[in-house]
């Protein structure tokens, strides 16, 4: 799941007790954002509030990603894990989101859920 480049350097952060290695590295971020806009924005919206522009073909409104955090119905990075595997609760299993998880590799998954944490309201 993470390359040896990540792991050096959250074992040397670790090691040298900075607190970086809690928060999401920089380019983590930008993989993730790069992320999104390949695979979430469309639906999900420019801002994550669940506006994005093919709202209107689908039968359910996609989740707003920016209030994932005040629901407190699990952490983010399970509640994204789960909504790109298909097995988020949902009222009508047709409404499911289509299923990402052939399209993203794991690494991916990580990367868009440390975007989807750091937009939280
Ligand atoms: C084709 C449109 C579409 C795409 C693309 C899409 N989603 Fe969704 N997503 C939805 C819809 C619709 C829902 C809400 C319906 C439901 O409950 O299944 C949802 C719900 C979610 C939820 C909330 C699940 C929960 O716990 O309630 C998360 C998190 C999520 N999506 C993350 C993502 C991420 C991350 C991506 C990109 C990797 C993505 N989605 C791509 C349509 C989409």
């Amino acid at each position: 799941m993470f390359t040896k480049a990540t792991t050096t350097t959250l074992l040397f952060a670790a090691l040298i007790g900075s607190s970086a290695a809690a928060a999401a590295e920089a380019g983590d971020l930008d993989k993730g954002r790069a992320v999104y806009a390949q695979r979430c924005l469309h639906c999900h919206g420019e801002n994550a509030d669940g506006k994005g522009h093919l709202i209107d073909f689908l039968k359910v409104v996609p989740a707003d990603l920016t209030v994932l955090q005040q629901q407190k119905k699990g952490c983010v990075a399970e509640r994204v894990l789960k909504a790109v595997l298909g097995r988020h609760t949902t009222t009508a299993p047709e409404h499911k989101m289509p299923l990402l998880k052939d399209n993203l590799t794991p690494e991916d998954v990580y990367f868009v859920s440390e975007f989807v944490k750091s937009v939280q309201k």
